[in-house]
Order: C-alpha cells, then sequence, then structure tokens
C-alpha cells in the first residue's frame, strides 16, 4: 500500500494543520468541509498561520479544497482518509457511513478525536472499516508539535497500522506512540491531570497564578507557559469540555475525578467571554494604560485583574529538581505536592493504559514539550528519596515494586516508540565526557557529539571550549532541546560589560572567532544538525560547520542588530563570502557587502531549511529532514559518506571597495533615519556593520584575508558593547524578550 492521496474532513484548527503538514510533506491533500464552511477560508488561513503551518508558501499549491456536498467523490480517491470534524459523536457517526459507501477498498480511515473511545466511534461501522479505522491524534499545532498518538484494537488490519506509523513518522516527522482505547490516551492523560493538579494545588496553597506558573514552568522543565498560561492558550472552554469528557470516561475510583471537578472561577471566566488567548483574555490578560499595553493577572480570590508580577524563585540556571522539592518555603511545598502526585497518577497507569512507561514520558515530552516525563523525573529524585520523602504519600504497586527492589537507577532505555537511531538511544550508549558546565561531549563509533547543555542552549566561554576540543574527531553537534542555540549568552556578557571589563569581552569573542575556524578548517568533518532556534552565534556555529542536517523547524538568522551589536563569531565575514560566490556578485563587487547589510541589518530570520536558502543561511550541500529523531542517523551516514578523503575548505580573501559601498549603505541609513523606521542608535549600529561588510579602510585592489575580516568584526563588536544604548537593548531584550527601538 502507499499514501498518494489524502483526504482531510474537517477544515478547523486541526484538519487545517494536518493538511498543511501533509502539504509540507508534499502529498496532495483534498480539504473538505460544510458547504456553508468553505475551505477556502481555510486555505487563506493556513497560508497566513503565525508561526507558518507551512515550511513554505508555495506548498499551498499541494491542497485543494470542496465541501462535502458537492466533492464528496473525492473520498474515493484517497489512500488515507482523516476526519476532523467537530467532536460531536453523531456527525461523525454519519461522516463514517458516507465515507464507507465512497472509500475505495484498501483505504485507511482515521479519527483526530481527542476524547471520544475508538470502540464509540466504531460501533456502527461493519467488521471490514472497522479493520481499516483507526484514531491519529495529532497536537495543535500540527507542524510543531511532535506526538501522534495512534490508537488501534486488536480488530485492526496491524499491518496497515504499521505502515500508518511509518509514514507519519517518515513523510510527516512525527513521534508516533501506539497507545491503546483509553480515556484521553497517553499525552493528555497525564499532561490534563497534570494541569489540574498544578490549579487545584495553587489555589489550595494560596499561590497565586504567577507563583504558580513560575514554579510549575522552566524549574520543573516544563514551557514557561506554566498551568494558567497554557489554560489561556488552549481555551479554557475547550479544558472545560475535555474534563467533561474525562469524568463521563473514566470511572469514579480514578484520581482524575478528585482534580476535575467544575471550579467557580473557571466557569465564571467562560461565561463572561474570558475563554483564553482567544477571547477577551483569560487567567492573564491585554490591557491598555495610557496607550501602554500592560499583561495582567487574575486574582484567584478576588478575581480582579492587577498587573502581572515576574516571580523570581531565585535559582540557579540549572535547576535540581531534588533542590526544588526540598525549599522549606511555599514554593517547594508546591513543587513537591505537584510532582510527587504526577508521579504517583502517572504510574498507577502501568500496566494497564501502558505496559511501558518510557511511553508516558515521551508522550510528554513531544506533546506538552516536557524537557522530562514524570518517570525521569522520579529517576532525578530516586526511588528511595520520593517514597520516604512524605509518610502521608500512598505508593502503588509500581513504586513500590521499585521500592523493593532498592535499586536507584530503573530507567533503562528511551524513546522505546521508534526504531530509529536516536540522540536519546545513542546517549545512552555512548563515552562520556561531563567536564563542562555548558556542553556535554559523547564519544560514540568513530565519531564526537557536543551537545549543549545551557538554558535556550545561549552559548558561553566553555561551550566554545567544548567545541574545540571534540574537534580532534569527526564532530556531530546536536541536541536534545528545544532550541539548538537561541545565540550567544547575553547575560554572560552583560555580567562582563557591568564591571566594564571590556577585555574580557573581546577575549570571549575572540575564542568564539577562533573556534569557530578551527571547526572550519580542522582534518574532520563537523556537521551541525539543529532543531529549533539557531539564531545568532547559534547560526555562526551552523555556518562555519562543512555541512548543516536541519530539521524543517528551524529557525536560522543573524539577530545582533536586534540588541545593538553585530554579528562577530564569524557571522558577518562568512555571510559575506556566500554571497561573493554568486553571479552577481562577479559583476559588481558591491553586490554582496549591500545584500549581506540587508540581511543581517535587518536582522532577517527563516522559519524553515526553504525560506534559509534564499538568504544563503543554508546551501545546497545542506540537508532538510522531517523527522527529528532522524538527525542524528542522517548526520552519522553523512561522515561516512564524506570522510574518506576530506579536506577542510581554503581559507576565502576578500577584494571590497571601502568607502566606495559604505557611502551606499550610509545613503540607506540616512533614508531610514529620515522615514523614522531607525533611531540614533540604529543608525549607529548600522554604520559600525557598514564598516566591517566594506572591509574597513580598504580599497577593491588590496586583498584581505579571513583574519582581517574577522578583526573588523571584533572590533565592531567590543566598540558597540561599550555603548551605553546597547547596553540598554540587550538589557531591554533580556527582561522583557522584545526589542528596544532607540
Ligand atoms: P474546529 O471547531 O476548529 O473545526 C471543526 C470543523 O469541522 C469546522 O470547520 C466545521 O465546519 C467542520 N465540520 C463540522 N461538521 C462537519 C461535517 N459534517 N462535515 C465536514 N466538516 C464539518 O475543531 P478542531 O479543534 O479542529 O477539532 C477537530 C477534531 O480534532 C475534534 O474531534 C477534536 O476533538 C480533535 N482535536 C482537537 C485538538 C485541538 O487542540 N483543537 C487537538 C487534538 C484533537
Amino acid at each position: 500500500m502507499n499514501i498518494k492521496n489524502v483526504v482531510v474532513i474537517g477544515s478547523g484548527t486541526m484538519g487545517s494543520g494536518i493538511a498543511a503538514q501533509l502539504c509540507n510533506a508534499d502529498i496532495p491533500v483534498i480539504l473538505l468541509d460544510l458547504k456553508t464552511e468553505i475551505s477556502e477560508k481555510a486555505k487563506k488561513k493556513i497560508f497566513e498561520s503565525r508561526p507558518p503551518l507551512l515550511i513554505d508558501k508555495s506548498k499551498i499549491d499541494n491542497i485543494k479544497v470542496g465541501n462535502i456536498e458537492d466533492n464528496f467523490d473525492l473520498v474515493g480517491k484517497a489512500d488515507w482518509i482523516v476526519e476532523a470534524v467537530v467532536e460531536r459523536i453523531d456527525i461523525k457517526h454519519n461522516l463514517y457511513e458516507k465515507i464507507s459507501k465512497a472509500r475505495k477498498p484498501d483505504s485507511i480511515i482515521s479519527s483526530n478525536t481527542s476524547t471520544i473511545p475508538l470502540k464509540v466511534l466504531s460501533e456502527k461501522m461493519s467488521e471490514k472499516d472497522k479493520k481499516d479505522f483507526c484514531i491519529t491524534h495529532f497536537f495543535n499545532p500540527v507542524r510543531y508539535m511532535g506526538l501522534l498518538e495512534i490508537v488501534s484494537e486488536t480488530s485492526n488490519d496491524l499491518n496497515k497500522i504499521n505502515f500508518l506509523k511509518n509514514f507519519c513518522e517518515d513523510s510527516l516527522g512525527k513521534g508516533v506512540i501506539i497507545c491503546k482505547d483509553t480515556p484521553g490516551f497517553l499525552g493528555n492523560r497525564v499532561g490534563v491531570y497534570a494541569m489540574q493538579v498544578a490549579m487545584t494545588e495553587a489555589i489550595k496553597m494560596n499561590l497565586s497564578i504567577e507563583e504558580a506558573d513560575a514554579v510549575f514552568g522552566r524549574p520543573m522543565g516544563i514551557p514557561k507557559t506554566g498551568v494558567f498560561g497554557l489554560y489561556d492558550l488552549i481555551g479554557i472552554d475547550l479544558m472545560a469540555d475535555v474534563l467533561k469528557s474525562f469524568l463521563k470516561e473514566l470511572p469514579s475510583s480514578d484520581v482524575f475525578h478528585e482534580v476535575a471537578q467544575e471550579i467557580p472561577l473557571v466557569k465564571n471566566l467562560i461565561e463572561t467571554g474570558y475563554t483564553g488567548r482567544k477571547g477577551k483574555g483569560g487567567f492573564y490578560r491585554m490591557n491598555k494604560k495610557d496607550g501602554k499595553k500592560i499583561l495582567e493577572a487574575i486574582n484567584l480570590i478576588t478575581r480582579e485583574y492587577s498587573p502581572s508580577k515576574k516571580i523570581d524563585l531565585n535559582l540557579d540556571e540549572k535547576i535540581d529538581l531534588k533542590e526544588l522539592v526540598l525549599r522549606n518555603d511555599k514554593y517547594g511545598k508546591y513543587a513537591w505536592s505537584v510532582v510527587s502526585k504526577i508521579i504517583l497518577y502517572a504510574s498507577s497507569l502501568i500496566p494497564n493504559v501502558t505496559k511501558d512507561y518510557n511511553n508516558i514520558d515521551e508522550a510528554m515530552r513531544l506533546g506538552f514539550n516536557w524537557t522530562k516525563g514524570p518517570f525521569e523525573m522520579l529517576e532525578e529524585l530516586g526511588v528511595k528519596f520520593f517514597v520516604e520523602k512524605d509518610n502521608k504519600l500512598k505508593a502503588n504497586e509500581f513504586i513500590k515494586n521499585l521500592y523493593n527492589k532498592k535499586t536507584e537507577s530503573f530507567y533503562g532505555k528511551r524513546q522505546n516508540y521508534t526504531n530509529l537511531e536516536t540522540l536519546g538511544k545513542v546517549k545512552q550508549l555512548a563515552k562520556i565526557d561531563k567536564d563542562n558546565a555548558s556542553a556535554i561531549t559523547y564519544q560514540y563509533k568513530d565519531y564526537k557529539i557536543v551537545e549543549f547543555n545551557t538554558k535556550a542552549n545561549t552559548l558561553d566561554y566553555k561551550s566554545m571550549d567544548a567545541l574545540k576540543k571534540a574537534s580532534d574527531k569527526n564532530l556531530i553537534i546536536i541536541n536534545e532541546g528545544m532550541q539548538f542555540s537561541a545565540g550567544v549568552n547575553l547575560n554572560y556578557v552583560m555580567e562582563f560589560a557591568k564591571e566594564k571589563n571590556w577585555k574580557a569581552i573581546e577575549k570571549f569573542i575572540y575564542h568564539f572567532q577562533m573556534t569557530c575556524k578551527q571547526l572550519k578548517y580542522s582534518n574532520n568533518l563537523v556537521i551541525s544538525a539543529p532543531s529549533g532556534l539557531a539564531l545568532g552565534g547559534g547560526f555562526e556555529v551552523l555556518v562555519q560547520s562543512d555541512y548543516v542536517v536541519a530539521h524543517t523547524n528551524i529557525v536560522t538568522g543573524l539577530v545582533e542588530t536586534i540588541v545593538g551589536l553585530i554579528p562577530a563569531g564569524g557571522g558577518t565575514t562568512n555571510m559575506l563570502y556566500r554571497w561573493t560566490q554568486t553571479q552577481e556578485a562577479k559583476k559588481d563587487p558591491d553586490f554582496a557587502p549591500q545584500k549581506v547589510f540587508d540581511i543581517i541589518g535587518y536582522g532577517k530570520t527563516a522559519s524553515s531549511p526553504i525560506e534559509a536558502k534564499p538568504y544563503k543561511f543554508l546551501l545546497e550541500k545542506d540537508k532538510s529532514i522531517m523527522n527529528r529523531n532522524k538527525l542524528l542517523s542522517v548526520s552519522q551516514d553523512l561522515i561516512n559518506e564524506k570522510k574518506v578523503g576530506y579536506k577542510p575548505p581554503q581559507q576565502p580573501t576578500f577584494n571590497l571597495s571601502g568607502d566606495q559601498v559604505r557611502g551606499k549603505m550610509h545613503q540607506t541609513l540616512e533614508k531610514l533615519f529620515q522615514e523614522k523606521k531607525i533611531l540614533e542608535h540604529g543608525m549607529e549600529v548600522g554604520k559600525k556593520l557598514a564598516f566591517v561588510l566594506s572591509g574597513g579602510n580598504t580599497n577593491i585592489n588590496k586583498e584581505l584575508s579571513e583574519d582581517d575580516m574577522y578583526a573588523l568584526e571584533l572590533d565592531a563588536f567590543v566598540k558597540l558593547i561599550e555603548m551605553e544604548k546597547t547596553q540598554a537593548r540587550i538589557k531591554h531584550t533580556l527582561s522583557t524578550g522584545k526589542p528596544l527601538v532607540n
């Protein structure tokens, strides 16, 4: 069998997302909805979505739209029919009846339901249809969320289910976990329970919503939306529906009931239109005062809003879960109460809901973006510690068994849901060098792996040390975090700036440059395998690697000017070199510097490998991979293919026209300044960038070496960081996450 044509029925949030991901994989898809709903609108929404659901706008041509009255015959052409209509069983049943009549005999039908059991969905189907029917539960937004749960039954044609699993892994890039037909499957069963525990405990313990989100967030390896922010994001009304369905499906003995009862405040929010970000606001809302937007947070007792407070938990950057739950303050108590309940609940699901506890962790990682699942948390805390910490804790069979075995380490293999040789699996087999706070180095087969290891994988002196040391072997730079690297660690740089220690900053940037140079010119291959953000310094690592094996969701670009700096880890020079290799540059020596001036000056970013190529952030030789789990094995294959006879590149030289091209750039800046698109400091940063890209005090006949260019970059960077207005930009971005225009 083969999946060459897909029909998606229902063009709402999920149907559109699934259709868009099929487009990204170049699978022709037909999107059907009610006649009145006009899926044409959905197509426009997909096209304009932010963050983009498409990896390239041109992919939209893979979608054709229609309605279920006039175009239902198209179902007959589909190899796979995905039902993603409203969560109403009568509507779904009706649709299956029509599908049954129209479909090809060997096609697969699946539902995207999040709450209706498979056996209920299929209760009216013929035996033949039942064989070909399963649940494919995607997560929103489909392009970005890694998890796909496939729910099947013994009555299914297992070959087909396996085929679909492989297709969704390979072509759609999903981490596919096969689940039993139990309420909420794995992700939502544990994820929604965790949210409810986090919410109800916060209310019980009198924490503000900001306090709860500060604890049930980054410190626990959970996205910073925490619980109340996530509620707003998902939709408070949708969450209420999900809870109702859990209450209906789960036996009253299930402790889910304890945390899923209606909360008066939540009911009131829904009734008054505060359904979250899509409504008037939710637990948080944006308010305008004196023309300024202010984020406000609700008080759980008085129900009044006031400006949201930033909570400082006073934690180290590397957070130790044990330390967190041992804190003798309300935050520690809240953390323990929430973590212990989640671990107990997750472990109570073994073996009935899933035999493999690892699947629960993976579902939380892929479906909720947790860095570790409940069982990894248990491993980190230690079973003995977990059981003995609190004598009120009622251990279940799973925990008791572990405790009686007296083994501290029970976890074993990771990512059991896939046969791919993933980074998560290889890390367990590889020899580890942990002797560096910012990166871990692994030795595996005949190559090394460096995995950055800081918050958002920002880079500092030690990250560079790790790369430098590891370049004595063929090297793959890859990680399991959300981001490849968000750039240089600006907190680290600002520490020196506060002390006016410019020499230390210069030393760090020089070290950065020399490390990247070593990556580029060592006799070994260097492959970067990014996913997530690869910005600023993170991008400079990519651009100086031999090859990039990129996940389709990467975001690349040099964004330093936004914080009043210029790329000085070789980024400016290497982008310039790439553009000097074009036909246009051969005819016009000022073409490349001006082009790169625009790209870096505006801090342009690309949100997929396809978008990255026109900027030359990526080149033809680089690879684009839909399934993140494959990045490592594709990188390994590339090493094997290229290692014999590998020769590092020649060092480039540059002939630049100095003040001739600089004059043109200054004119551009003047114009932007006149139009008030940039202010004084924008002008200043632009001029420094222009100085570097024009080659400084040079002329077209003078040959500049790469080191000359690096020296110009370094000088510009240090001069800029010394300026108060650059420091103001950095401080603003670090505290608000937003740019400062000054
Ligand atoms: P939605 O409300 O955004 O879209 C539903 C679409 O179905 C609408 O465009 C509606 O016009 C269409 N529709 C209704 N009756 C139809 C019919 N007879 N024939 C064709 N189209 C019809 O809903 P959403 O959020 O996309 O959910 C769809 C399914 O996915 C539901 O089963 C839901 O439980 C499930 N789901 C939703 C998630 C989410 O985050 N929104 C996540 C995972 C699953």
